[in-house]
């Protein structure tokens, strides 16, 4: 029996800061209103010559090199994105190439925000059952790209990223513990992109009436995103044996600082022991797990033999857990 470890992480934000303060110019807003309603003070924005392979790949290259990996090594390139480059090739083919992973099977995953978490369970899957032993995991997006600049609602949330972790097949008393993916496809309208794909195709009437961009039932959206991660939570601690007092660390997926602090306070969490980067970066979508988690492992805040708790929500309705012992 074997276990993934997750031995490099690495993340990438483009250059550009696009702070609260910046979107007072173009809608209807306050820094006082996003920073209260959502925690959120300031987000990334890729160049107009910047893509989600790009992204994902500074990302990739730092996590390998954090792991001492070659490319050359790696068995798997899995890639969560609701952003991709392409409608296909995947961004993960792009991102083999650009690494250098000519070895490597390569495909993406499509489960919004929690894409990381269930390229992550996949990834796991494959490294368990013995059939690879070096995966790499990406969470990768340029959700500036699908946001409809006039809605208050949803453009002051998001921004642009990757994060990355390489995975090797390891002693069985450490790494990940378990993984627990779920859906309730019948949400599927609370965020969604409607224009765009096969039922509303590409067209002017789509880029005047802005469906290919993000439509969220923020409200309703809130009050699930809190059950579900409680949930989530309760699950992958009782799965583990362990109490809400044995984690480490709790990395959820960083929507909105209230999301955050009500699931802890269900929880009863200390919030020291929450990774929270959104005031920074905003909500990355797939990105955004793997980016605070390198951000924690970086700053020195994990130790081997921590218990980490990762978990994210999204639109689909997909949610999911990871426990890993580091
Ligand atoms: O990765 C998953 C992605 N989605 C989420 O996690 C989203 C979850 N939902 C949320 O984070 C919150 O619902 C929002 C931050 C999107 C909105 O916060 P809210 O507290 O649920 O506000 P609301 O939509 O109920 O609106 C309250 C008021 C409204 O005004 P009235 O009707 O009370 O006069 C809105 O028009 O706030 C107004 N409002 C704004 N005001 C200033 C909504 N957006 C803004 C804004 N600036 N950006």
């Amino acid at each position: 029996m074997f276990r993934s470890k997750i031995i490099g992480t690495g993340s990438y934000a483009p250059a550009k800061i696009m702070t609260n303060h910046d979107l007072e110019e173009i809608i209807s807003t306050s820094d006082h209103w996003i920073a209260e309603r959502t925690g959120i003070r300031e987000r990334r924005i890729a160049s107009k010559n910047e893509a989600t392979s790009d992204l994902a790949a500074i990302a990739a290259e730092r996590a390998l090199e954090y792991a001492g990996l070659d490319p050359m090594e790696l068995d798997l390139i899995v890639v969560a994105t609701s952003t991709p480059d392409m409608v296909f090739p995947s961004t993960a083919c792009i991102v083999q190439d650009k690494i250098g992973a000519r070895r490597a099977a390569a495909f993406d995953i499509s489960a919004a925000c929690s894409g990381f978490i269930y390229a992550l369970a996949v990834g796991d899957q494959y490294v368990r059952s013995g059939t690879f032993s070096s995966v790499l995991i990406i969470g990768a997006e340029v959700m500036s790209r699908i946001i409809d600049w006039t809605d208050r609602g949803t453009c002051i949330l998001f921004g642009d990223g990757a994060g990355a972790v390489v995975l090797k097949r390891g002693r069985v008393d450490s790494g990940i513990l378990s993984t627990h993916l779920h859906s309730d496809g019948a949400l599927w309208d609370l965020i969604h992109v409607p224009g765009g794909g096969s039922r509303i195709p590409p067209s002017i009437d789509v880029l005047e009436r802005k469906l290919n961009c993000i439509k969220m039932k923020g409200s309703e959206t809130f009050k699930v995103a809190v059950r579900t991660l409680a949930d989530a939570a309760w699950e992958a601690l009782k799965a583990n044996n362990l109490r809400p007092s044995d984690l480490d660390l709790l990395i959820p997926h960083q929507a909105n600082m209230r999301i955050i602090k009500a699931v802890v306070e269900k929880l009863e969490i200390r919030m020291d022991k929450v990774v929270m980067n959104l005031d920074r970066f905003g909500n990355t979508s797939a990105a955004s797990i793997p980016m605070a988690l390198d951000e924690a492992a970086r700053e020195g805040r994990i130790r081997e033999g921590n218990f980490i708790l990762m978990e994210g929500f999204g639109g689909g309705l997909t949610w999911g857990s990871a426990m890993v012992k580091w």
